[in-house]
């Protein structure tokens, strides 16, 4: 599920004239691992060089309503950021994706990168016995060079209220888009999710921000290089063949960032990818299965995968082992809780951006719209399950996250049926 997908039609005509013919494009084909409203293509030049050219149409994804961060102004600051890591990060730019060129027409914006052989992380998570092991220590390199040659590259003190801004107004802000297409749910008040009563989304926002103790952990102290910001598992390709970075240490390229230019949390990054192995990369493969009856809601992914549940148990006590991170305990020591609750929001707000997301998409039983919204639905549910899991049980769930996460497994108190292995 994580090899990429490349659609088999030739649709040259969909890139932009002015692209083609500075590239000397001669085909193109739409890659669709991506999460976003964006088109990204595989393209060949008359000579059968690669190059992979990714174009925004402003308005796309418009139909069901667009979220911040889908919008061409954050496309068009991608390639900004890419350039200036290039520029003043020499230790990271070998394991960043280079720019090949960028353009912005009146209504859309496009750049293009070399083709990147490589695979996503995950993919380790397919290879049996050993791979967990494999992954983990992947991870732990791409962590171990992002920290020290990225995020501590600068660090200022975080403006107050920097995480309430994050999390808590991001999710406010999406909640329109969500009641729009998920209707009442969000502002339901007895809702039950696999035997669980849980509230609302504005609810668990009221009791997040009534929470001193989780309002002080949400907020990072400090704020750094602003590396990436969007770092799911897919957005990271590890080298099959020797890519870039190859005597640098793990040969890993980063893809996709997500187009800032100020200072980051790197907790946010770490969170995303947790998220990678949680929910998202299973559910944009397979969906969910999303079922209701008199006793409320009953969500599974569709096509769970042991092994990812496995590792996202281990993610934080691999975080630990990154030099970065542990230093960050000195001067953070609520970061920990703060991934938790960064992952929580993250999928509470990733909801909204599966509307937003145009990719035609299908399931068993939905596709296009309805795939959209059972991704939107299944992560509405499964983001209610995490944050009321967080805000209800012991104050420091950091110390047990694997207790924490299996929120999303357990169906009326006890662990759902295992899941198959791949
Ligand atoms: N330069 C590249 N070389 C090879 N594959 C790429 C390249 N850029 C993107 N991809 C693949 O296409 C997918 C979607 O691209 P991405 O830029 O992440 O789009 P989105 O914004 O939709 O997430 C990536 O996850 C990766 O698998
Ligand atoms: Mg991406």
């Amino acid at each position: 599920m994580t090899i990429l997908d490349v659609r088999s039609r030739d649709v040259l005509e969909q890139v932009p004239k002015g692209v083609c013919d500075e590239l000397g494009l001669r085909q193109a084909h739409e890659l669709t691992g991506g999460g976003t409203p964006a088109q990204v293509y595989r393209c060949e030049d008359a000579d059968g060089n690669v190059v992979v050219v990714k174009l925004l149409r402003a308005g796309a994804g418009a139909g069901a309503g667009t979220v911040d961060g889908h919008d061409l102004g954050s496309f068009l600051r991608k390639p900004a950021q890419i350039a200036r890591i290039h520029r003043e990060l020499p230790g990271l730019s070998p394991h960043y994706v280079p720019l090949v060129g960028q353009w912005q027409g009146r209504d859309w914006g496009a750049y293009a990168m070399p083709w990147i052989d490589g695979v996503s992380p995950v993919t380790l998570l397919h290879g049996g016995e050993g791979g967990g092991q494999q992954f983990l220590a992947a991870l732990q390199s791409v962590f171990g060079v992002l920290g020290t040659h990225g995020y501590a590259a600068s660090a200022m003190p975080a403006p107050p209220g920097h995480g309430i801004s994050t999390h808590l107004d991001r999710l406010t802000r999406r909640l329109p888009l969500l009641t729009r297409h998920l209707g009442r749910l969000v502002d339901e008040v007895d809702l039950r999710v696999n035997g669980r009563a849980v509230p609302s989304a504005r609810e668990l926002l009221r009791r997040t921000a009534a929470r001193a103790d989780v309002l002080a952990a949400i907020e990072p102290t400090q704020l750094y290089y602003p590396v990436h910001g969007d770092l799911n598992l897919g957005n990271l390709m590890l080298g099959t063949d020797g890519g870039p970075g190859r005597d640098l240490g793990p040969r890993f390229t980063v893809v996709d960032p997500r187009g800032i230019d100020e200072h980051w949390d790197p907790v946010y990054d770490a969170a995303k990818a947790l998220f990678s192995l949680t929910l998202f990369d299973a559910a944009m493969a397979g969906g969910f299965e999303i079922g209701r009856d008199a006793r409320g809601y009953q969500v599974r992914l569709r096509c769970p995968v042991q092994a990812y549940n496995t590792a996202a148990a281990q993610v934080p006590a691999t975080l630990m082992t990154v030099e970065f991170f542990r230093h960050l305990g000195h001067t953070d020591p609520l970061w920990l809780r703060r991934l938790l609750y960064a992952h929580a929001f993250h999928v509470l707000a990733e909801a909204a951006c599966r509307l937003s997301d145009q990719t035609v998409r299908t399931f068993p039983g939905a596709s296009g719209w309805a795939a959209r919204r059972e991704l939107a639905l299944g992560l509405y549910l499964s983001g209610l399950l995490l944050l009321d899991d967080l805000l209800s049980g012991p104050s420091d769930p950091e110390s047990d996250p694997a207790a924490h996460l299996a929120c999303l497994t357990t169906v009326d108190g006890s662990a759902a049926a295992s899941s198959s292995p791949s």
